[in-house]
């Protein structure tokens, strides 16, 4: 089958959770290309669809919004995934002890739910380089809450992404092989 990634990436820890998963459903034996969420393009000749961004404040970027909402139709008639990367740290539970995975799921997943009726919708952990942040961003990191809930350092949970490419590959039809990039 023909899949699309889309992604939307401030930092690119995002796009490499995109390139990872194209990646694993190539090996898949699916067609796939990768597109950042805000490109111009024909999603009529792909037979499904990966949508994801980076989650900042709760809330997914622009590009992959505007991707659902320009081909909203379209995506509603074939299969689509979700994903978010957003949390980070070593801790999969917050200081309350709730799931930092269930608590992290960007408001796009409650809204898409309904219109698209996603196959599958995942919460990744993410990545933070202190030093490449934007002045906004670098100023939401020193607030208190900031300081305690992003971490510097890349928290991408490759097993967990490489598991989720191949349940992906696994429901498209045409699953050609079992997926083998190490
Ligand atoms: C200012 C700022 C706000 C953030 N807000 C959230 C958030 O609300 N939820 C979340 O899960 N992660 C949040 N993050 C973490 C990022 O989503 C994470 O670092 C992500 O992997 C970055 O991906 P990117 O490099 O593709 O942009 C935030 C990071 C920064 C710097």
């Amino acid at each position: 089958m023909t899949v699309l990634v889309v992604y939307g990436s401030r930092y690119g820890a995002t796009r490499g959770i995109a390139e990872r998963l194209a990646e694993i459903l190539r090996s898949c034996g699916h067609q796939v290309d990768v597109q950042e969420g805000s490109a111009l393009v024909d999603a009529k000749p792909y037979d499904a669809f990966v949508i994801g961004s980076a989650a900042y404040q709760g809330s997914w970027l622009k590009g992959p919004v505007e991707f659902v909402m320009r081909h909203i139709d379209l995506l509603a008639d074939r299969p689509v995934w979700l994903f978010s990367s957003g949390p980070l740290g070593t801790s999969p539970t917050d200081d309350e002890g709730r799931d930092l995975l269930e608590m992290t799921r960007p408001s796009q997943f409650m809204e898409l739910e309904e219109a698209l009726a996603p196959r599958g919708m995942r919460v990744f952990f993410g990545a933070l380089d202190p030093d490449r942040l934007h002045f906004l961003d670098k100023m939401v990191r020193r607030l208190p809450t900031g300081r305690r809930l992003l971490p510097a350092g890349d928290f991408r949970d490759w097993r967990a992404v490489d598991a989720w490419a191949r349940e992906i590959a696994a429901d498209l039809p045409g699953d050609v092989a079992q997926g083998g990039v190490s």
